[in-house]
C-alpha cells in the first residue's frame, strides 16, 4: 500500500511517500481501505514534534478517515467487511489502509459521502463539545469566532447557527470574512485591521457578546475576553497564531464570566457515550442539509505535503482532504 511516512521530524517538504507492506488486524481491530483523510491544523505541529501527541517515527499524518472495512480481526463484532465507516485515529490516517480499534470506529449512514465525513470527528466533533456541552451556548445569544474561516471556525459557525445563535465571525482580509457570511455567519470582523474588543462591543450594543470560541489565541484572546458580557464565557480553544496568552483574572471577577477549557481529544476518551452522541447528531444534521461542511480542496494522497503546507501558510477556507481508493 501507499503511505504519506513522517521519516523524520521537519516541515511537510520531509514527508515521503512508500510502499509498505499492507496491514493485518489483530484482535479487536479492523482494517480500514481509506476513501478520504481530512487533514488538521495540528497535522502541521505533529510533523515538526510540537504537538501534545508524540508518536514514535516513522508514522503518518492525518487524524481523521473515511473508508470501508476491508478485514476484521479476530473477536471483532461489530463490523464486517464491507461497511462503511468513520473514525478518529489521532494520526496515521494518509495511507491506503488503516488499522483501528473496533471500539473507535463509527458506522457511516449511506447518506453520507466518504469526503465530507471524514471531515466530521475534529472539528465537528470539537464544535458540539465546546459550544454546547462546555459553552453551553443558548438560541438567541451571540457568540464570537476567533479564527472563523479555519476548519475548526468554520464548523462552529455552522454549529452555533443550527443551535440557533447570532454568529460574529472574527478572521483576517475581506476573503475570509466574505467566506464566513457565506457558510452562515452574521456579522463579520476583521480582526487583523479592525479594533476586536470595540467591535465586537459595537455588534452587541456595548452588551458584550455571550460566547468567544477561540481558535486563535495569541494577541486576540485578551481583546475577545474583555468583549464578552454579564456571565460570558470564553472558550480556550486553540493557539492557532502562536503564542498562549495569558490573562488579567481581574476581568473574570469584574464581568462575572467564565474562561473554560475544550479538550475534544481528552471529552471522546473520558465521555465517550456523549461524543458518540454528538457524532450522531452532527452526521443527522449533515444528512439533512442543515450544516454543509466546506471542503476547500480534495487531493490525491500522494499530494498530502502539499495540502499540511497550505494548511501551515493561513490559506486554508474548511477542509482539506485527501483520498485513495
Ligand atoms: N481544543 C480542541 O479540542 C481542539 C480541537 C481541534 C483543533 N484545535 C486547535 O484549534 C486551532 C485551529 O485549528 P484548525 O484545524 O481550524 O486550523 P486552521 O484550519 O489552520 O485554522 C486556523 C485559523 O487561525 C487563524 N490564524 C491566525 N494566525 C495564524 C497563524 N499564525 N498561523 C495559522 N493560522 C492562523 C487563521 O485565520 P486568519 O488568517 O483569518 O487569522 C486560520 O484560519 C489549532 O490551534 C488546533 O490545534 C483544538
Amino acid at each position: 500500500m501507499k503511505a504519506v511516512v513522517c521519516r523524520r521530524h521537519g516541515s511537510a517538504a520531509d514527508l515521503v511517500v512508500q510502499d509498505l507492506a499492507d496491514p493485518v488486524a489483530g484482535p479487536g481491530e479492523v482494517v480500514v481501505g481509506m476513501r478520504a483523510c481530512a487533514l488538521n491544523f495540528f497535522d502541521t505541529l505533529i510533523i515538526r514534534d510540537r504537538y501534545q501527541f508524540k508518536p514514535e517515527l516513522p508514522f503518518s499524518p492525518g487524524g481523521e478517515i473515511a473508508g470501508v472495512v476491508e478485514s476484521v480481526g479476530a473477536g471483532v463484532t461489530g463490523f464486517a467487511v464491507g461497511d462503511r465507516v468513520v473514525a478518529y485515529v489521532k494520526w496515521g490516517g494518509a495511507r491506503e489502509k488503516v488499522v483501528v480499534d473496533e471500539e473507535d470506529l463509527i458506522a457511516l449512514p449511506d447518506a453520507l459521502d466518504f469526503v465530507r465525513a471524514a471531515t466530521l470527528s475534529v472539528t465537528y466533533g470539537t464544535a458540539m463539545h465546546g459550544l454546547i456541552d462546555r459553552g453551553e451556548l443558548k438560541a438567541g445569544e451571540t457568540v464570537a469566532i476567533l479564527g472563523a474561516s479555519g476548519g475548526v471556525g468554520q464548523a462552529a459557525i455552522e454549529v452555533a447557527k443550527a443551535v440557533g445563535a447570532r454568529v460574529i465571525a472574527c478572521a483576517s482580509g475581506a476573503d475570509k470574512l466574505a467566506f464566513c457570511r457565506k457558510v452562515g455567519a452574521d456579522e463579520t470582523v476583521d480582526y487583523d485591521a479592525e479594533d476586536l474588543k470595540a467591535r465586537l462591543k459595537d455588534l452587541t450594543g456595548g452588551k458584550g457578546v455571550d460566547v468567544v470560541y477561540d481558535a486563535v489565541g495569541d494577541k486576540y484572546a485578551e481583546p475577545a475576553v474583555r468583549a464578552t458580557g454579564w456571565r460570558g464565557r470564553y472558550l480556550v480553544v486553540g493557539f492557532a497564531a502562536g503564542e498562549i496568552p495569558k490573562i488579567p483574572l481581574n476581568l473574570l471577577l469584574l464581568k462575572g464570566c467564565d474562561l473554560r477549557g475544550v479538550f475534544w481529544g481528552d471529552h471522546l476518551v473520558r465521555e465517550p457515550e456523549a461524543f458518540k452522541a454528538e457524532m450522531a447528531t452532527i452526521m443527522g444534521w449533515v444528512a439533512d442539509g442543515r450544516v454543509v461542511p466546506h471542503i476547500h480542496s480534495v487531493r490525491p494522497l500522494a499530494e498530502t505535503a502539499a495540502a499540511i503546507e497550505e494548511i501551515a501558510a493561513r490559506k486554508v477556507k474548511g477542509k482539506v482532504v485527501v483520498t485513495a481508493g
